[in-house]
């Protein structure tokens, strides 16, 4: 497409060739784009504090410009530098879950450019885990602004493969680290207020109240946007993880969910495809539809970590319409929840 020559590298966490992220790291330095692995999803990374570049991440992915960017820091003191008024709830919550997959919100400091934080006086920090990701922070001596490394509107990229899929050729290079260990982006929390998640991950609401006293929840987290109801990550607004495929969620007991599928499908004129879950497989034996299980509800981690992939891969199917069951809104339900609703275009039967 814009022809930019992308150097593809692959990296193994086990064993980091020092002179990948050496050459990674002078990208970085000197305004460019790099994208990398984290422990949630990869990131498109760029230099926090050089609004030329932060730019380029926004024409790169297709993003637009009020969507502020999240800054990746490999050291508490880099903190400090970027952010003011950093609570003793900040605090509680830094020492037990950085590095991880945590957002914070801070007030943000002059020398973070606005098109870093989207105009926005406040900016988004994490310190991840993933072991790339760090060396590549460290080594670049700057805070690293990276957003999930997909185009806009698609599903967050969780392998190399989705992240060549969709800006090989628009960037300077590509760390390939294989799969991530997550596999959903990280919980976002605005603390610099009553705590409240701006978007749900795998540090849930009960992990964040074993901390901190009281968490709220943002209450646009499954609600289709409206004026009068903005959510407060401005990125939360848009068509996100979308598949070309229409895909509605049916939501209430398994049984009644399964029937309301069934007629769906029976008054539909075209091919249908079902997403259920292993324990509700049977339900379906009779109907007339491709039926894809996504894991057991045992398991609710490994059904999180799969499930950008599988919205990726939704429209080889063939199908014209996909009917996904809900799932329980607590704990991880509430993150896999959250992004499915976004990838249905909130299109959500209740039965
Ligand atoms: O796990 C993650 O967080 C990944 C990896 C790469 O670290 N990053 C990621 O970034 O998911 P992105 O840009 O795809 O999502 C960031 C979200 C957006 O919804 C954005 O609107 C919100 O964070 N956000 C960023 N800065 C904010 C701010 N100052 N106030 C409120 N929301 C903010
Ligand atoms: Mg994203």
């Amino acid at each position: 497409m814009s022809g930019m020559n992308t150097e593809i590298v692959k990296v193994d966490a086990a064993n980091i060739d020092e002179t990948v992220i050496e050459k990674a790291a002078d990208i970085i330095k000197n305004g460019g784009l790099v994208a990398f692995p984290t422990e949630t999803v990869y990131g498109l990374g760029a230099n926090a504090l050089d609004a030329d570049a932060s730019k380029k991440i926004y024409e790169a992915k297709g993003r637009p410009s009020d969507n502020p960017l999240i800054a990746h820091i490999a050291s508490l003191d880099t903190l400090d530098e970027i952010v003011e008024d950093v609570s003793d709830v900040a605090k509680k919550l830094i020492d037990k879950f950085w590095p991880g997959p945590m957002t914070l919100i801070f007030n943000k400091k002059p020398n973070v450019p606005d098109s870093t934080t989207g105009g926005l006086d406040t900016l988004a920090v994490r310190f991840p885990s993933n072991k790339i990701a760090m060396e590549l922070i460290k080594s670049s001596g700057v805070p690293i602004a990276a957003p999930s490394a997909n185009t806009s509107g698609k599903p967050s990229p969780t392998k190399g493969e989705h992240v060549i899929e969709d800006l090989d050729g628009k960037v300077d290079m590509i760390l390939d680290g294989g799969e991530v260990g997550l596999g959903l982006e990280s919980t976002i929390i605005d603390v610099t207020d009553k705590p409240t998640i701006l978007r749900p991950g795998f540090i849930t609401q009960e992990m964040l109240e074993e901390v901190i006293e009281e968490v709220e929840l943002d209450k646009t987290l499954l609600a289709k946007p409206s004026e009068d109801f903005a959510p407060k990550a401005p990125g939360m607004k848009y068509r996100h993880y979308a598949p070309k495929t229409e895909l509605v969620i049916v939501k209430g007991d398994a049984k009644g969910v399964a029937e309301r599928i069934r007629e769906e499908i029976e008054n539909f004129d075209g091919e249908a495809a079902i997403i259920t879950v292993d324990e509700h497989q049977s339900l379906y034996e009779e109907v007339d539809a491709k039926v894809v299980s996504w894991g057991s509800l045992e398991n609710m981690n490994a059904i999180a970590h799969q499930i950008f992939d599988a919205l990726r891969r939704v429209d080889d199917w063939g199908v014209d319409i996909i009917y996904c069951e809900a799932f329980e809104e607590k704990d991880l339900g509430l993150a896999v929840m959250n992004r499915l609703t976004k990838a249905a275009g909130y299109q959500v039967i209740d039965v």
